[in-house]
């Protein structure tokens, strides 16, 4: 007899599943309340909130509330019906796209319904069996799952080492000679995690020695590096070298969807045969006329981007000022490293929410290593230099809390 799907799933909830009856509603799936920006409502008391990527501050932002809901109101939340090929097109989507190409410097973009999808779809319709793959092996679970759907071969690069990275090109390079093929190399503009940039100018320059495509997924990359808020390839002088990019709208845009930018024919080709979006309803309208003013406000208000940095700085000096550990972060990314246990982490945060009211997110084993505990910190334009001193002084105590044992217990803290 074969087994039985549910039974299975049943026995094994998956690595963070497993802890879902302690951690449903607080640590995992938690409700933040009110108007998006850096104090909200959680479980009926204001927090001081760090846990989102509303990078400019423009979730809130009173004339991108306005555009929203007049677009609403005009457009209907299901227009236009169909997929951009078939019934679904506008001259607001096609706005959009050129916008886009010209924030990001490149002829031609691409409008995707989700950031995700976006790189998997992308990834699947720009190579085929023949064509080798050579990725970072801390890339997003997108990039990973686009390899995941690549029926050639793959090699995978120690994270950001660009030594190791020459190495597995003159592998994919013999290969591709024998198979035919040719080689798409990604990686990400800033790992979301560490916070740490991509070395993409130092992977360009291997262009001189290889032939290969350079894909960067520059989610949190894009509205908070560069001189104009471009993106990784922007702050790094080396945006024409980045043959695709993509940038999402789930970070500094604060709205859903994202977007691929390339030459005009890599855009042309990718329109009629990337799955994703052939096969799927359009943006819908709102949407798309939401994001062009998001779009008008960055462009128009570089100020956003210097207060987020003035924050991120403060942050950043305040928190390696009072001995924490933040890593290689070189982005608006602030993790702070820490050691525990899982029910050590458990008890701390919920110490942190509930008599420090402060709101951030935790990062524990399986994602990094055990024993490791990452508290991430995502700062914004919105915040104040009062709620960085808070931050610390609170993100102090806790720790003198964690290092004196005060959080060891074998249960994890009842929510
Ligand atoms: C590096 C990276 N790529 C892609 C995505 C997916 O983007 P979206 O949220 O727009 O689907 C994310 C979002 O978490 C991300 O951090």
């Amino acid at each position: 007899m074969s087994a039985d799907i549910f039974e299975k799933i049943q026995a094994n909830r998956g690595p963070i599943g497993q802890h879902a009856k302690e951690s449903h509603g607080y640590f995992t799936f938690p409700k933040l309340e009110g108007p998006i920006g850096p104090h909200m409502i959680f479980r009926g008391k204001t927090r001081l909130n760090w846990s989102l990527n509303n990078y400019l501050g423009l979730a809130d932002h009173p004339e991108v509330r306005k555009v929203d809901g007049e677009a609403a109101a005009t457009f209907g939340l299901g227009s236009p019906m169909g997929a951009r090929m078939m019934s679904g097109n506008s001259d607001y989507h096609e706005q959009l796209e050129r916008e886009l190409s010209a924030f990001v410097n490149k002829e031609s973009t691409i409008l995707c319904n989700f950031g995700y999808q976006a790189v998997v779809s992308a990834i699947d319709c720009l190579v085929d069996r023949h064509d080798v793959i050579v990725y970072d092996a801390e890339s997003h679970a997108c990039i990973l799952d686009g390899v995941r759907l690549h029926m050639g071969k793959r090699f995978v690069f120690k994270h950001n080492d660009l030594e190791d990275c020459e190495k597995q090109l003159q592998r994919a390079t013999k290969l591709a000679a024998e198979t035919g093929g040719a080689i798409l190399v990604i990686t990400e503009g800033v790992f979301g995690m560490r916070g740490d940039q991509g070395i993409i100018k130092e992977i360009v320059d291997l262009k001189k020695k290889f032939n290969f495509r350079l894909f960067v997924d520059d989610a949190h990359g894009i509205g908070t590096l560069g001189a104009t808020g471009g993106g990784t390839g922007e702050e790094q002088g080396c945006q024409d070298g980045i043959d695709i990019y993509f940038g999402t709208f789930a970070k500094s845009f604060a709205l859903i969807g994202g977007f691929i930018s390339s030459d005009e024919q890599v855009v042309e080709y990718l329109r009629y045969n990337m799955r994703s979006q052939i096969f799927a309803k359009a943006m819908p309208m709102p949407l798309v006329v939401g994001l062009l003013k998001r779009l008008e406000l960055m462009r128009n208000h570089p100020e956003y981007k210097a207060k987020l940095w003035e924050i991120t700085e403060a942050l950043q000096k305040g928190l390696t000022e009072a001995g924490f550990e933040i890593g290689p972060t070189n982005t608006c990314v602030t993790p702070v490293y820490l050691n525990g246990s899982i029910p050590e982490s458990t008890n701390l945060i919920y110490d942190l929410r509930e008599n420090y009211n402060v709101f951030c997110s935790m990062v524990v084993y399986p994602v990094v290593p055990k024993g490791m505990i990452i508290l991430r910190l995502i700062p914004t334009a919105t915040h104040t230099l009062e709620d960085v001193k808070y931050t610390i002084e609170c993100f102090s105590k806790i720790v003198g809390k964690l290092k004196a044992g005060e959080y060891v217990s074998d249960k994890i803290a009842a929510v």
